[in-house]
């Protein structure tokens, strides 16, 4: 069975794991991009539910062989059902379908426990989790190309562990075992990479604004150092490749920076304070700056902005 990073041996699973049937409740953005992509690979995606009926049929449509049913036929007629409404549903859909002994319920949460799925365990069901680290959209076709690569946080007892773990080195992703009590701060790491770049580029445009231009312009020239930004990430690491002029000890134009912030709003100087002192414990731990420059950038940050 696959064996991915991360990922700890397991043992082979029995007959009707080694090619499941699998099901999904919920057809959302999630559903999609990963019923396609298990189509793609050649896994059988044969059952789906969902609140709305027109949910359900677009993504069996798109799926040979798929049937739309309620949940209690999602259940009965597949080996392997991935739970994937809105988190805060899980708990609540699990505790009312009616699992069976020996069948097999993933939900694909990155931040709710496996344990939300306790009642499908308590029905003699193996129950897991199945998380891909990928934000996806409305666009089903997009969704699907982003699914490579990803890593998957799989958190399963054998012998599903191993089927998850196939499954995502079938789709191209990377397994990956996390200890139960990491899986929030782990959910979280993500926002850092998603979420909290979207916030932190809002502020670059609200800049751009200021001075009478569009966001589109400030997009235009800012996602090309972006992609610059991403290149070096992955080349030289988080520390090694961060350019700017906190890295460079540049104390002067920090000053001049956090003065021009200040005038338009003392919260994004704040913010920017922020940054460059996590900055500066970077270059510091890169060596790419000595005792004296990082002082003199900490004396700026340290001073009035007027
Ligand atoms: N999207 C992502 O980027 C992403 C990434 C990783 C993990 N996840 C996880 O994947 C799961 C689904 O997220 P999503 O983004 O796909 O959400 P979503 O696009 O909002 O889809 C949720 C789906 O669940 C259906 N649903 C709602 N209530 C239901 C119920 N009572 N019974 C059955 N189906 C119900 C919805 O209804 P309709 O039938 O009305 O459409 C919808 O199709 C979540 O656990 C999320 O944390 C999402």
């Amino acid at each position: 069975m696959g064996e991915s990073n991360g990922s700890k041996a397991v043992a082979c699973p029995p007959p009707d794991l080694r090619a499941p049937r699998i099901g999904f409740i919920g057809a959302g953005r999630l559903a999609r991009a990963l019923s396609l992509a298990l189509r793609a690979a050649g896994v059988p995606v044969v059952g789906v539910a969902s609140r709305s009926e027109a949910s359900a049929r677009a993504l069996a449509g798109s799926l040979p062989d798929c049937r739309v049913g309620d949940v209690e036929a999602v259940a009965r007629d597949c080996d392997l059902v991935f739970l994937t409404p809105p988190d805060g549903l899980i708990a609540e859909i699990a505790r009312a379908v009616p699992w069976r002994e020996g069948q097999s319920v993933a939900h694909c949460s990155g931040a709710t426990p496996v344990a939300a799925l306790r009642p499908a365990a308590d029905a003699g069901a193996r129950i897991g989790g199945f998380h891909p680290m990928q934000a996806f959209g409305a666009d089903p076709e997009a969704a699907l190309a982003s699914l490579p690569g990803c890593t998957v946080a799989i958190e399963a007892g054998p012998p599903l562990d191993a089927v998850l773990h196939d499954l995502a080195r079938r789709l191209g992703c990377v397994g990956l075992t996390l200890p139960p009590e990491a899986r929030v701060r782990y959910h979280a790491s993500g926002g850092y990479a998603s979420q909290h770049v979207h916030a932190l580029l809002a502020e670059a445009v609200r800049l751009w604004r200021s001075w009478g231009a569009t966001e589109q312009q400030a997009l235009d020239a800012l996602l090309p150092l972006l992609r610059g930004t991403l290149e070096s990430l992955a080349r030289s690491g988080v520390a090694a490749g961060m350019p700017g002029p906190v890295s460079r000890g540049d104390a002067g134009t920090v000053r001049l920076h956090r003065q021009a912030l200040q005038a338009v709003d003392p919260d994004m100087r704040d913010l920017y304070d922020r940054l460059c002192r996590r900055g500066l414990a970077l270059a510091r731990q890169a060596g790419r700056l000595d005792a004296a420059g990082a002082e003199g950038v900490e004396r700026v940050l340290d001073a009035s902005p007027d």
